[in-house]
């Protein structure tokens, strides 16, 4: 009877029984999970067979098999596992003499939850992600409960948790400037542990790195370089939150990089050495505060200047390191530095000064001294004289 089974009479009566079945299938999981015993590894766990107190023998099983972790059985048909480690989870079973199953229950062991170490990023003004790491080993599974108390008489926030990554997520948070709390809770069958962090968010503002770092050759110019990128995927792209990028660069195998600030791309950088591989790299940091952190280095890029192909380079002549930091793209002796310059000299002419006044006030001092002993040894002569003068 195919057509009697496609009828919708049919269909509705097989939808009604499923729909009708589905919360007697929910109320079997409770049962199934009390019949899951937590303790502690390390503990001593008993394990029931019966309520009531009859005293048979009984037998115990784990995982199926007769082969029992340490243990003792009291008079009642309780086991007592000792001191127990990993190894002592699973199923155990309790029948009677006569082979009948009594009682089931899973036993599974672990630790009560330790403190977090919790560290927050804040990628952009939009989005706050904090995770944690535990410091204890639980071996359970565990759920958390994370809320951001802001300022004193403001509603707290929920931080929203994803209990697989150990993270949670703030979306347009506030108080930027003020010292929060975020608070973690952490649960599972054995305890409960609450960590708090305190933070500061505009300290913790840390861009992701520029994106699409381009770095390359200025044709007819056999010393520079034309470094681009762009913005991080994750900061706004409007003209509100401007960026400050940091450029840094040296030619292949040099230990210091020569660095340039910049508030846009691109930049030419003009001290390039001709013939050579140059190694750069950019981060970026949120221009208006600098409390801020910079961001990560982008992955190092590879160029090499401009050259002349009529001309031809000793690539392997020993070059001199070319300035080592500079913080200007111009390459020239920069005022800043006359102006140190001068300021050094100032400096040796005071200390002379200061040196020859010291020297003679020394030499004055000595020369009257001097003079003063004299007239002592003098004065001393005459006495003797005058004692070993026959009276
Ligand atoms: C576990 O039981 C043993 C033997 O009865 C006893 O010596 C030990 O102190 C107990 N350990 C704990 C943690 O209760
Ligand atoms: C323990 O029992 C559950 C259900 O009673 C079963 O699914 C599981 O396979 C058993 N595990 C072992 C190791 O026997
Ligand atoms: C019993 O089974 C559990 C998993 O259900 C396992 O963790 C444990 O190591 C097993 N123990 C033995 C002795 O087989
Ligand atoms: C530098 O590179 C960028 C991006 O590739 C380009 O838009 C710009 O015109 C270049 N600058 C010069 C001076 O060639
Ligand atoms: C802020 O960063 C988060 C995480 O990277 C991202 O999902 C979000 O789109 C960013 N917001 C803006 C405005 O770029």
């Amino acid at each position: 009877m195919p057509g009697l089974l496609s009828s919708p009479v049919c269909l509705t009566v097989i939808w009604f029984l499923s729909w009708s079945l589905r919360p007697i299938r929910a109320q079997i999981q409770p049962d199934e999970v009390s019949g899951v015993q937590y303790a502690l590894l390390e503990s001593n766990v008993t394990l029931a067979c019966r309520k009531s107190q009859i005293r048979t023998p009984v037998v115990w099983h784990h995982n199926n098999s007769a082969v029992l972790p340490w243990h003792k059985v009291t008079s009642d048909g309780t086991l007592v596992l000792l001191h127990v480690d990993l190894s002592a989870q699973g199923n155990y079973s309790c029948y009677d003499n006569g082979g009948l199953l009594l009682h089931s229950v899973k036993l599974r062991l672990g630790h009560r939850p330790g403190s977090l170490s919790i560290s927050c990023q804040v990628p952009n003004h939009t989005h706050v992600r904090c995770s944690w790491v535990e410091s204890v080993k639980t071996f359970l599974p565990a759920q958390y409960n994370a809320i951001l108390l802001t300022v004193k008489g403001q509603e707290p926030r929920t931080c929203v948790v994803d209990v697989f990554q150990k993270h949670c997520d703030i979306v347009l948070p506030a108080y930027w400037s003020y010292i929060q709390t975020l608070s973690v809770q952490e649960t599972n069958a054995l305890g409960s542990e609450t960590t708090y962090a305190r933070m500061h968010l505009h300290k913790l503002l840390k861009p992701n790195p520029p994106q699409s770092v381009l770095v390359n050759e200025l044709e007819g110019f056999p010393k520079r370089l034309n470094i681009s990128w762009e913005l991080p995927s994750s900061w706004p792209q409007s003209l509100g939150y401007p960026l400050l990028f940091h450029i840094r660069y040296r030619p292949e195998g040099f230990v210091h990089w020569s660095k340039v600030l910049a508030e846009h791309s691109p930049v030419v950088i003009l001290d390039a050495l001709a013939g050579r591989f140059h190694e750069v790299q950019v981060c970026a940091r949120d221009e208006p505060d600098s409390e801020s952190l910079w961001s990560e280095w982008t992955a190092v890029s590879l160029c090499k200047p401009w050259e002349d192909p009529t001309e031809v380079f000793p690539t392997d002549d020993p070059f001199p390191e070319p300035q080592t930091s500079t913080t200007k793209t111009d390459p020239s002796v920069s005022p800043e530095d006359e102006g140190n310059l001068g300021l050094v000299i100032l400096l040796v002419l005071f200390s002379v000064v200061i040196l020859t006044t010291v020297l003679s006030l020394i030499f004055v001092v000595w020369v009257r001294q001097r003079r003063r002993n004299h007239v002592t040894k003098q004065q001393l002569s005459s006495m003797v004289k005058m004692k070993s003068m026959p009276i």
